[in-house]
């Protein structure tokens, strides 16, 4: 399968995999910014969009190390709403990438089953062109059923417009809410990752040091790894590397962020969460947009 490639481990790669699950903290939920594509393809005297291209095949490589590793969750940031700003050829190299993969998605639907693998693209598809948009609703609606391994790819996303959008559909669809409903809880039960854990590690390869208007209201407890690799040279050593920072950090963090669950536990119970206001909001937001990508995904 294209999206999450085949990798024949040396015996010491093996090992070191091998020693990397026994020993410590796993992640349960990693992120990564795959950084320095472009600066990949000068180097290597490629046109820029090779070196995406490439960029793509090395997340399918990324992608069968999470699996193996035992990681749960994967979230890409594949396309922000910034690159939009970028010259025509690339933006629209980029798109054409993205139909051709998500082409390939749908057709390789069984493996995706086999795997068990639910795809999800987190970010304001209605910026997308029409195709593209069909095209990833429908990945989303054939693998909605899969639990094994949950694939978030971070498209047309910034996290300023994901709050934004947050806020907007609290107003469209929450008729019934009152003031005092509104909360950082409903806000976050509004974002595009409203099923997910937040990351336990992102991972920014090409060494820039910052966070780019990713997943910043997720990251608060979340270990940050930077890394000098252009993503398109990343090895399962580097990746490793990463995992490996975490499960220090982990050594530490465990605690509190055991103490961040209880008081987000704590929190639902203070604002109201449980009401049945708020719980017949909530299923209103999912039919709403499971409806806005089932007809997406069966129109002409
Ligand atoms: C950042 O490198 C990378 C991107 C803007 C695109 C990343 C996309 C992929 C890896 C392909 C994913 C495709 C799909 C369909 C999921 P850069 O362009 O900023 O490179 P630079 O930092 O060297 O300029
Ligand atoms: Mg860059």
């Amino acid at each position: 399968m294209s999206w999450i490639s085949d990798y024949q481990y040396e015996w010491h790669e093996r090992l070191a995999m091998k020693i990397m699950r026994s020993g410590g903290y796993i992640p349960r939920h990693i992120a990564f910014v795959m950084d320095g594509n472009r600066r990949y393809a000068k180097s290597q005297h490629l046109r820029c969009i090779e070196g995406h291209s490439h960029g793509f095949d090395k997340m399918a490589k990324t992608l069968r190390w999470c699996l193996d590793i035992g990681i749960k969750e994967v979230t890409t940031f594949a396309f922000s709403i910034e690159n939009f700003k970028r010259s025509d050829d690339e933006v629209n190299g980029l798109l054409d990438l993205a139909r051709e993969k998500f082409r390939d998605l749908i057709n390789d639907e069984p493996k995706l089953n086999e795997y068990s693998i639910r795809i999800m693209v987190i970010g304001n598809i209605n910026l997308l062109p029409e195709d593209l948009q069909k095209l990833i609703a429908k990945a989303m609606i054939i693998t909605e059923h899969n639990d094994k391994l949950f694939l978030n790819i971070a498209f047309s996303y910034t996290s300023r417009d994901e709050i934004t959008q947050s806020v907007e559909t609290i107003l469209k669809l929450g008729d019934e809410l009152k003031p005092e409903d509104i909360n950082e809880r409903l806000i976050e039960e509004c974002l595009y990752t409203r099923h997910s854990p937040p990351p336990d590690l992102i991972f920014r390869t090409s060494g820039e040091t910052r966070i780019s208007d990713f997943m910043m209201w997720q990251l608060s407890t979340t270990v940050i790894y930077f890394t000098n690799i252009l993503w398109p040279e990343i090895t399962l050593w580097n990746f490793l590397s990463g995992i490996f920072a975490y499960q220090r950090a982990s050594i530490r963090l465990e605690s509190f962020k055991r103490q961040k669950r209880l008081e987000h536990a704590q929190q639902a119970k203070n604002c109201n969460y449980y009401s049945e206001r708020i719980q017949h909001f909530l299923r209103t937001l999912d039919s709403y947009r499971k409806n806005v990508l089932l007809s997406l995904s069966t129109s002409n």
